[in-house]
């Protein structure tokens, strides 16, 4: 029996199939590269040495991924294959609405074909919207979501809402992650944003190796202690583990609906993010501080305590460890960032056609 991964070459895929393989769990990934590389799978087969099957194939394609139920037995999905990219879904909100949606509707009405049950999704903080309250429990009100992105993960939540409504013997575990960081440690794998990174620290990692004169410090006047933004940095390895944990629950207990928030429910503003880098890899990042960024909330960080209570997990990796192996990963030269003409043009999401 094999864990299916749909888009287990990506960032937080490939880093939870190394803690699966590691496990001594059986893995199958489905992915079509359209925002990952097909060198990040050697990497996973070198760092666990281990091997598992492949498929390049588009989660959405229903034939060929029935295919994949035919050839395997599968005994859960962990989906990672959706686009993530807030600003870029503004842009194209057909392509987000019909890759994370009808990919994930396919998915499961594939699973509920081949009578596999039992899923994990890759749900985000940002179904909180505005949050209601800080630290952010799972009973917390949610909706207010601001982008097609967020909305994907809204409205994915709510599916898998009404599935289990409509038949119990699912077993569906719903992870809310904060903000991934980091890499892996044996700098093999890591975050592989397309262009000029969104994110925080992919765009500090850039600036610390001269690819980007400065960051850009989204404004300084949230009523927050230093007046920049606050949020819920979690090491991606931490963040994989919890899919472990996640595997365990929906294995052993059965017949259930959970949702988790997966964060170390400690806050960070952008000003202690940029302290914390330069000092642990003695890169400095020159700064300037800009307006606001239209969308974004001053503070969001997790109450993890029920995934400690319920799942046994916690995170456990520092500001420290995160900072180091995103900058190890650079430094290592691993990644492809700016260097691969071919993924970059197969990443361009207008070549998905519909
Ligand atoms: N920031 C900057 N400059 C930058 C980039 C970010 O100041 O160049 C600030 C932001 O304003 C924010 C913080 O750094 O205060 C974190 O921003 P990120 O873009 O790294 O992350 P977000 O919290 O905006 O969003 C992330 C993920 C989303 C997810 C969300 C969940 O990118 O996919 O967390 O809360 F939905």
């Amino acid at each position: 029996m094999a864990i299916l991964l749909p888009g287990g070459a990506g960032f937080i895929g490939s880093h939870t199939a190394i803690e699966l393989l590691e496990r001594g769990k059986e893995i199958i990934i489905v992915d079509n590269f359209l925002n990952s590389n097909a060198k990040v799978l050697e990497s996973v087969k070198k760092i666990t040495g281990r091997d598992f099957k492949f498929y390049e194939i588009d989660y959405k394609n229903r034939a060929e991924l029935e295919k994949v139920f035919e050839e395997n037995e599968i005994e859960a999905v962990i989906n990672f294959a959706g686009f993530k990219a807030v600003g870029e879904s503004v842009q194209k909100p057909i392509e987000y609405y019909h890759n994370n949606i009808s990919g994930a509707l396919v998915l499961l009405d594939t699973m509920r074909k081949y009578g596999c049950k039992k899923f994990i999704f890759s749900s985000s903080a940002t179904v909180y919207g505005e949050p209601e309250r800080i630290p952010l429990t799972e009973e917390c009100r949610v909706g207010g979501t601001t982008n097609p992105y967020g909305n994907t993960k809204l409205f994915i939540e709510q599916i898998l809402k009404d599935i289990y409504q409509s038949d119990n013997t699912w077993d569906i575990c719903i992870l809310r992650y904060f903000n991934p960081v980091g890499a892996h440690e044996s700098g093999l794998i890591g975050e592989e944003p397309q262009g000029i990174p969104n994110n925080l620290l992919p765009y500090m990692v850039r600036v610390a190796n001269e690819q980007l004169k400065e960051l850009s410090v989204f404004g300084d006047d949230y009523d927050t202690p230093d007046g920049t933004g606050v949020r819920d940095y979690i090491h991606v390895v931490d963040l994989a583990k919890g899919h472990l944990k996640a595997l365990d629950k929906i294995e052993k207990e059965g017949q259930g609906l959970y949702i988790y928030n997966l964060g170390t429910g400690t806050g960070y503003s952008v000003l202690d993010m940029v302290k914390a880098f330069e000092k642990t890899t003695g890169k400095k990042v020159p700064y300037k501080i800009v307006p606001r960024r239209p969308g974004d909330i001053a503070i969001c960080y997790a109450n993890p305590q029920k995934a400690k209570d319920e799942l046994g997990w916690e995170a456990t990796k520092t500001l420290e460890d995160m900072c180091q192996d995103a900058w190890n990963y650079i430094k290592k030269g691993n990644s492809s960032y700016g260097r691969n003409a071919r993924d970059n043009k197969k990443n361009d999401i207008r070549e998905n056609r519909l």
